[in-house]
């Protein structure tokens, strides 16, 4: 069990503001919480990457759930989170039960939420879903796709993590290399009799890589990020406690932010606000054991 050694956002003022705690393995899950601040603009937010352990895709399902237990209790347990956005499909789709048997408040994750906007999205049915590697293993798009009457094909594309960590976003390579995936992924739903009109980005780094993606799938396909799903989802979830503290006449301030990392803190400042689509601010590093 890590042990923390950081003070919880302050309470200062008596706010009851409810504080919504939101994890990845790094610093895509931004493109969640800028989601979610667009959405919840009075909102506390506490963000945790664990970028000493990025990235979580190429691991197995044990060291995943471990990995993401922690920051879980980390938010909980010492930043007072009342709600936790699991803004990482990896994690979400292989780590949501071990989150939720970490902690005690309510517990999202984007797997769900993205399959519901492709079901609304699709005509055909038919739905294609990139994500890391570990995701595309657990095939958990394509039970919640399944559970939605959508047949989903699943393709893994890592590559394209560490091609956005090195912030080649609108880079040549990287546009050739979603080219190539997004080629593949088509031949073989033309091999498998599918007739996809709906793309779902599954993995919290890809809405980084949206302007390339869309220039490279067919005309008409429909591009869904899992980051925009999970920020509606966690308004339905959540959004009435906010709701209700600022009805009550709670001390509302404009959205609070405080996040973590656990390794490259200057990294993590320099590329957030790219994935923020604003200043992150000063990220405080923390240890969260091994
Ligand atoms: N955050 C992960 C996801 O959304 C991608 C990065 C990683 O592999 O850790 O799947």
């Amino acid at each position: 069990m890590a042990s923390f050694e950081t003070a919880p956002m302050s309470s200062a003022g008596g706010s009851a503001t409810p504080i919504i705690g939101v994890f990845d393995s790094g610093f895509g899950g931004l493109t969640v919480l800028r989601a979610l601040v667009a959405r919840l603009p009075d909102a506390r937010f506490v963000f945790i990457g664990d970028t000493a352990r990025l990235p979580y895709g190429s691991k197995s399902r044990r060291t995943i759930a471990r990995y993401a237990a922690q920051s879980a209790q980390f938010l909980v347990q010492e930043q007072g989170a009342e709600f936790l956005v699991i803004a990482c499909n990896t994690a979400s789709a292989l780590a949501l039960d071990a989150i939720q048997a970490a902690v005690t408040v309510p517990v999202l994750g984007v797997i769900e939420p993205g399959a519901t906007a492709a079901r609304a999205a699709s005509r055909t049915g038919d739905v294609l879903v990139i994500a890391t590697d570990a995701t595309v293993q657990s095939h958990a798009y394509a039970a919640a796709s399944r559970a939605r009457g959508l047949r989903a094909l699943e393709k893994a594309c890592p590559l394209l993590v560490p091609l956005v960590e090195e912030g080649w976003t609108d880079h040549p390579v990287t546009a050739e290399v979603i080219r190539v995936y997004l080629n593949e992924l088509n031949a073989e739903a033309a091999a498998a009799g599918l007739n996809p009109d709906t793309l779902v980005l599954g993995c919290t780094h890809y809405p980084l890589l949206r302007p390339l993606i869309e220039g490279a799938v067919p005309a008409g396909m429909r591009v869904i990020d899992s980051a925009e799903a999970a920020a509606e989802a966690a308004v339905l979830q959540f959004g009435g406690g906010i709701a209700h503290a600022k009805s009550s006449g709670d001390q509302m301030t404009s959205m609070e932010l405080r996040c973590f990392a656990t390794d490259s803190v200057e990294k993590f400042e320099r590329l957030g606000s790219r994935f923020l689509g604003r200043p992150v601010g000063k990220v405080e590093l923390v240890d969260l054991g091994g």
